[in-house]
């Protein structure tokens, strides 16, 4: 999702980006290598330490220890937000509203947002045993976007094994790509 924007997009040269819940910085990274500017938050100091590790010659990113629930910004600063399976990680439907509400305050008028989240459809958490997803209707995240620019909205079955224990599972991801309106 994150290279389609960036298909939509072009040029990333010196563009602002947020990776919230940046994990071990996949898409913190790519973005970077394009030529973004990348502020990567995690609440996770593992996944920060593996992400700098894994990453440890990419240039142009500042990794940072943050929770999302606390964290502060300034209006109109990003270009580009990046939240990627953090959504369901939160604790309640009002609070995944402050924060994207809060995101959508910190991008620029003709910013982009690219969401990732598990959705109420259909999870089959066999092969999470502990997580307890926040969970809310495809149409949640979309009436959240409903101001916006939808370049891409889908509700799709993510099929995955992981390799610790091989379970294979099924989750409903809900994927937007968004602009805010404005220049
Ligand atoms: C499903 S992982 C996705 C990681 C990464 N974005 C990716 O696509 O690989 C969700 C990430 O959100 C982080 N996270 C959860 N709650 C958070 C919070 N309140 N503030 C910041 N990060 C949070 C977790 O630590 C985890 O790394």
């Amino acid at each position: 999702m994150v290279k389609r924007l960036v298909r939509h997009i072009g040029n990333l040269s010196g563009l602002g980006v947020l990776d919230v819940g940046c994990g071990e910085g996949k898409n913190a990274t790519y973005l970077a290598e394009g030529g973004a500017l990348v502020r990567a938050i995690d609440v996770s100091e593992l996944a920060l330490a593996n992400a700098r590790l894994a990453w440890k010659n990419v240039t142009r990113i500042t990794w940072e220890q943050a929770d999302i629930r606390t964290t502060q910004f300034p209006d109109e600063t990003y270009d580009i937000v990046v939240a990627y399976g953090l959504a369901h990680c939160l604790l309640s439907p009002q609070e995944i509203k402050l924060i994207f509400t809060k995101l959508q305050r910190a991008t620029k008028m003709g910013g982009y947002h690219a969401i990732c989240s598990f959705n109420s459809r259909a999870q089959d958490l066999s092969a999470h045993p502990g997580l307890i997803p926040c969970l809310v209707p495809h149409e949640f995240y979309l009436e959240l976007y409903s101001h916006w620019s939808i370049l891409e909205a889908t509700d799709n079955d993510l099929e995955e094994v992981h390799p610790h224990n091989n379970i294979k599972h099924t989750h409903s991801l809900t994927r937007i790509l968004a602009r805010k309106p404005g220049s």
